[in-house]
């Protein structure tokens, strides 16, 4: 079965991020920056498409967060609702409407959304015990219970969650629950929670998930879902479909409205997707458009950009929901992301291990394409991935700025020289070469390859394409040489430079999904109006443009530079704790027992210690191994000062492969510790274990 129909319209919709705390750069790879690119293609390629997204403002995120800071929820969502959209701006992220669900609006239309299901017969209604904290006067439900996973046995899992082995799970199954409000034992108490049987639509969510079939009717192309996205549902469908408890007896939320149930809110998992269609209306009313064409029209192709810790709501519960409710079509598409690590370790808020994006910018103000950039690179689109500095460093250093900056640079310069700025008449066919003819040739088709990717949803094999494009040009200048043959033949230089700045005249264009940026630069330059994917071609730059200004579309990065951000992660004294109550480091995935043989460890004795000038962080020392004396650059100068370090016994990585370190060869590691704390410390041999003893 392959693509079943061609959409009218497409109406994109990315994760409503909780309005919890700040954003990182592993939201931006997950949700928003694969949507981004997605929808500025589709605009580009002049197609019918909104993207909506907002703050998702109740649920225990919210209300614990709150507590936590001594303040009210309604403050926090104030706070964040502002802070996320400026984050999102600053990475250009762009957004047609951008929504909240703590709205009178969003209220309203998730009140009727559910009075509907409940006319529909959607729901089961049960009286049953369920755990309250006495102290705390609440009823304790998903964030607000701790205990024993009962399946990993991991002692902090969450009433609705696991997230060591991510078992879905009930406040009843943990054991020794834990109210996370008080520390008290929960006691058990009766109240009424209007629970979706999910059980009931397994054969047709099955046939949905499986074959993209809905009500016999070929409904999507499900061999185009991922595989872990179809994955997840089958292993929820197999496992057998519980019924879910879609109200809570909490006060902050969006209130269930029916006579007697006071007290009660929806659950946040109901009303959050509810608030893309709130978005919608939003949106449509600005725009003077029918929020229904976009949600209730077969014509329409839905796609929901999420990360994988969203995907039973998207792909199983917010599909029997709408079904439920009628009228409604199912997302064709859900490109859930896996997730992005960082350094070595999985971003937590807790530890503060992560790069905040208003932090990043603020570092890096003209840094939006760069970070899209990286992270397009490295998207987490199959499996999960992991951002370093270090490779943030190389890919700016090495690609955006040698490949793409040198490329265009060169254009400009060598145009100006020869034209005074201005492009070369078009050659005529007879005077191309073979050369200039591959060259056109793989131009002409680079546009609907970069197009055919990003309709894929495969975003890092289309921005590689794209910057294939300036390798391309790149490739051209550095065989044909124009700066040579112009000493010779200044007639055929018109031609290679013509050619080439119709290289950069494409790129304008085929960079604007990744780095809007950087293409705009380029189209005013180059004197092309819009970024439309149609209007590519190998003559797009007309003969006699003057090319506009262009400084330096990229400034490497130093060392010093990634060093300091480095620095920052997991170091903050007000971390806040969102996650676990701790602040220790989750255990790193596994590793191979010949991974860790292959690490010569021992102990080593430092002689001397030197401050390393011009650096705040760095130490040089000089180490007794046992069996040779050496260089180690360590950067702990702000832990310690050399009178600390000098006399003692260390533990040495000591086959690691030397690294020049501003300017000092760094011939193996000293390992140290990180404290919960934030601090640094030495880790000390017992009495008797001497320079050169083996660590195994
Ligand atoms: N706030 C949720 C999260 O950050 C995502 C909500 S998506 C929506 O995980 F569909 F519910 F809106
Ligand atoms: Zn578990």
């Amino acid at each position: 079965m392959n693509s079943i129909r061609t959409p009218k319209r497409r109406l994109i919709t990315s994760a409503l991020p909780y309005a919890n705390g700040p954003i990182h750069i592993g939201h931006i790879a997950g949700a928003y920056l694969p949507a981004d690119i997605y929808v500025r293609y589709l605009r580009s390629m002049c197609e019918d498409v909104v993207w909506v997204c907002g703050s998702d403002e109740h649920g225990a995120a919210i209300t614990l967060r709150a507590k936590k800071d001594g303040t009210t929820p309604q403050e926090i969502v104030d706070k964040y609702h502002v802070e996320m959209q400026e984050a999102f701006s600053g990475l250009d992220i762009s957004f047609d409407h951008y929504s909240r669900t703590s709205s009178k609006k969003h209220h309203k239309v998730a009140q009727e959304f559910f009075l509907q299901l409940l006319k529909n017969d959607s729901f089961e209604v049960k009286t049953q015990d369920q755990y309250f904290d006495e102290e705390a006067d609440q009823f304790l439900a998903d964030r607000y219970i701790t205990g024993t996973c009962p399946k990993c046995n991991a002692s902090d899992a969450y009433g609705d969650q696991c997230e060591k082995c991510g078992a879905t799970l009930s406040p009843t199954d943990l054991i020794n629950p834990k109210s996370t409000l008080s520390g008290a034992k929960p006691i058990l108490k009766p109240t009424t929670l209007w629970y979706l049987p999910m059980g009931r639509h397994e054969d047709w969510l099955r046939d949905y998930i499986e074959n993209g079939m809905l009500d016999g009717i070929p409904h999507h192309n499900a061999k185009a879902w991922k595989s872990h996205v179809v994955g997840q549902c089958k292993s929820w469908i197999d496992g057998g479909l519980q019924s879910r408890a879609m109200t809570r007896d909490l006060k902050w939320g969006v209130p269930v409205p029916i006579e007697g149930a006071e007290g009660k809110v929806l659950y946040v998992w109901l009303d959050a997707p509810i608030g893309y269609i709130t978005a919608t209306m939003e949106w449509a009313e600005k725009n003077g458009q029918d929020w229904k064409d976009w949600w209730q029209n077969s014509d329409t192709d839905l796609l929901h950009f999420i990360g994988k810790d969203n995907i039973v709501f998207h792909c199983l519960i917010f599909p029997i929901l709408l079904k439920q409710h009628g009228g409604y079509i199912l997302p064709s598409q859900v490109p859930a992301n896996e997730f992005m690590n960082l350094e070595g370790a999985k971003i937590s808020t807790s530890r503060n291990w992560a790069v905040w994006v208003s932090e990043y910018l603020e570092s890096f103000p003209e840094g939006s394409d760069t970070m899209r950039y990286v992270l397009a690179s490295l998207m987490p689109e199959q499996r999960d991935s992991e951002f370093t500095w270090l490779d943030y460093k190389d890919r700016i250093n090495n690609e955006l700025a040698d490949v793409l900056g040198n490329f265009v640079n060169r254009i400009v310069v060598l145009t100006r020289k020869y034209y005074n700025g201005s492009v070369p008449k078009t050659p005529a066919p007879s005077s191309l070469n073979n050369v200039d003819k591959a060259l056109i040739e793989s131009l002409s088709k680079a546009p609907a390859k970069i197009g055919d990717l990003i309709s894929r949803h495969r975003f890092r094999e289309a921005q590689l394409e794209a910057m294939n494009v300036a390798r391309l040009g790149n490739k051209y200048l550095t065989e044909e040489e124009p700066w040579k043959v112009q000493k010779t033949n200044p007639e055929r230089v018109k031609t290679i430079m013509y050619l080439a700045c119709q290289v950069v005249g494409n790129l304008g264009i085929v960079l604007e999904p990744f780095l809007p940026r950087t293409a705009e630069k380029l189209r005013v330059s180059f004197g092309i109006p819009q970024a439309k994917w149609s209007d590519t071609s190998p003559n797009i730059v007309n003969p006699d443009t003057i090319l506009g200004d262009l400084p330096i579309l990229f400034t490497k990065i130093e060392t010093e530079t990634i060093e300091a951000e480095i620095a920052k992660l997991g170091s903050k004294d007000d971390a806040s704790d969102n996650e676990n109550n701790s602040n220790i480091m989750p255990i790193k995935d596994s590793t191979t027992f010949d991974n860790f043989t292959a690490m010569d460890l021992r102990v080593a004795t430092v002689t001397e210690c030197i401050p390393i000038k011009k650096t705040k962080k760095l130490l040089q020392l000089t180490v007794d191994t046992g069996l040779d004396t050496r260089t180690v650059v360590s950067g702990i100068a702000e832990h310690f000062s050399p009178e600390d370090v000098i006399g003692r016994k260390v533990v040495l990585l000591a086959n690691l492969a030397p690294r020049n370190i501003r300017g000092v060869e760094s011939q193996g590691m000293i390992l140290m510790a990180s404290t919960s704390d934030g601090g640094l410390r030495f880790i000390t041999p017992e009495e008797g274990v001497n320079s050169g003893d083996v660590i195994s």
